[in-house]
């Protein structure tokens, strides 16, 4: 079987590995990340988003022999012991149901964040559109990105949770 180096979390990790093996079950089978959940395995649900590059990308569908020397980031490497304002912000808000889904809820919401600070709704539901949940939390999970954004500027003493959510968003 064919050697991989691959960096996942700031550390260089080695596995031998099917070449079309996706990239999700070398996290959870081989590297012993369960973080990183499996839905529908076909890039249609989000619970496997993690970070390549800094963006988000559905680990279910990506082979591992494409991910390359590309950076992997997964929920365990948001941070050391939970304090990501999206994790601060999705524990005040206490955005998870069944929290299956949630994982994947947070790395699509650090990405969008990373690269707008400050989303509308609109940009929200946007970015967060490929992300379902069945339990419906999404409402939460928009107020909890507003809130993130808010703690990520003004640090977790903050108060206030930003524009707050009228519509629900994405519910179906
Ligand atoms: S498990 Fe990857 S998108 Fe559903
Ligand atoms: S919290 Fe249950 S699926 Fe999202």
């Amino acid at each position: 079987m064919p050697a991989y180096s691959l960096k996942v979390n700031g550390q260089s990790r080695s596995v031998d590995v099917p070449a079309d093996m996706p990239l999700l079950w070398v996290l959870r089978d081989v590297l012993d990340l369960p973080g990183t959940k499996f839905g529908c395995g076909v890039g249609q649900c989000g619970a496997c988003t993690v970070h390549l590059r800094g963006a988000p990308i559905r680990s279910c569908s990506l082979p591992v022999s494409a991910v390359g020397s590309a950076e992997v980031t997964t929920i365990e490497g948001l941070s050391a012991e939970g304090t990501h304002p999206v994790q601060r912000a999705w524990e005040e808000i206490d955005v998870p149901q069944c929290g299956y889904c949630q994982a994947g809820q947070i790395m699509s919401a650090v990405a969008l964040l990373a690269r707008t600070p400050k989303p509308t709704d609109p940009q929200i539901d946007q970015a967060m559109n490929g992300n379902l949940c069945r339990c419906a939390t999404y409402l939460r999970i928009r107020e909890a990105i507003h809130r993130a954004a808010v703690i990520a500027e003004n640090g977790p003493a903050a108060s206030g949770t930003g524009s707050r959510s009228t519509q629900p968003a994405g519910e179906a």
